[in-house]
């Protein structure tokens, strides 16, 4: 779990924009640590390479974690969700978990991800709105875990959803005021 944690809160976003001279993501956009964010810089490519790596990480914290006892993957990657949404290093000021949810999912179960990810990219293309990509797939893992006879992931995956919807307060109360901004826009 210390490991889950620890690997989650690797910033990515965070280290690859200052590589880059892209910018303080805390002081871009939404404030957020993902993939959303950095794309805000501009700099499609460190976005891109920010959401695969924030996934790996999700996926390789699953994979060290597997075969310890039953349930342990689950459990690390909700502390590596944890940790990628308050990481220590940063004053626990991270990112929303969206990514590294996904690389959770593909890790727990390629069926559960596979939803997770056909979810997101289909209400991300249907709305153009980041956050209602990321929520509506948080909570449809949880769901993919019982109807695909997973049930035993349902807690944890149930654990990260709600940590995703918390991280996303702003984008909710922003979404029923009408002023998410959209992909592509400025905002
Ligand atoms: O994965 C994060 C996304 O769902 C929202 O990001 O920066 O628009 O709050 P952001």
């Amino acid at each position: 779990m210390i490991l889950g944690y620890v690997l989650g809160s690797i910033p990515f976003g965070v280290v690859l924009t200052r590589l880059a001279g892209a910018g303080d993501l805390h002081a871009i956009g939404s404030g957020g640590t993902g993939a959303t964010n950095v794309l805000r810089t501009g700099r499609k490519g460190l976005a891109a390479a920010t959401l695969l790596l924030d996934l790996a990480k999700g996926f390789v914290v699953v994979f060290l974690a597997r075969g310890f006892w039953p349930g342990m993957e689950a459990v690390a990657g909700v502390a590596a969700i944890v940790g990628h949404c308050y990481p220590i290093w940063l004053r626990f000021r991270g990112g929303k978990g969206v990514a590294t949810m996904m690389g959770v999912c593909l890790g727990l179960s390629w069926t559960i991800g596979l939803v997770f990810a056909v979810v997101w990219v289909v209400v991300l293309a249907a709305t153009r709105i980041s956050s209602a990509g990321g929520m509506s797939a948080a909570i449809a893992a949880p769901i993919a875990a019982q109807v695909l006879g997973y049930q035993v992931y349902g807690p944890a995956l149930m654990a990260m959803g709600l940590i995703v919807l918390w991280r996303h307060r702003d984008n909710i109360r922003r979404l029923l005021t009408g002023r998410e901004p959209r992909i592509g826009k400025k905002g």
